[in-house]
């Protein structure tokens, strides 16, 4: 469950449906991503999970510049430093916890993907606006 606001009070939501995304030890410290497809608002659209810190975190592969994917080599986001999501064209910079734009010529925050993780499995969330592909 999640806490929305509605009418000024906390309101809790079911966080949809859980999606297994991978194991925890594929996600490492400003490693390389873990890729996976998502629907979102109807666009077929490439999702990434990153670990930063202890915590794995998720976000729509869209820049807030152009939107367009933002990997420099494929399942690669994080910039030297370690510290910041780059955008590979123009440099855009995003919070890894957050995905707030932190620099460059982004505005707002990635669209950012619910995760849990559980007994050594990283689980992704839909969402009203975010789907699991259907083949
Ligand atoms: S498209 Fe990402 S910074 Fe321009």
């Amino acid at each position: 469950m999640r806490e929305v606001w509605r009418d000024g009070k906390p309101v809790e939501q079911p966080l949809g449906k859980v999606i297994a995304l991978c194991n925890s030890s594929d996600l490492v410290d400003r490693g390389e991503a873990v890729p996976f497809d998502v629907v979102y608002c109807g666009q077929t659209c490439r999702g990434f999970a990153v670990r930063y810190g202890a915590q794995a975190y998720a976000y729509l592969n869209r820049c807030l510049h152009v939107p367009m994917e933002m990997d420099y080599q494929p399942n690669r986001f994080f910039d030297m430093t370690g510290n910041w999501i780059i955008c590979a064209t123009h440099g855009a910079i995003y919070r890894p916890d957050t995905g707030e734009c932190a620099g460059g010529p982004c505005r707002g925050k990635l669209v950012k993907i619910a995760l849990t993780e559980r007994d050594g499995v990283v689980h992704w969330h839909t969402a009203h606006n975010l789907l699991p592909l259907e083949f």
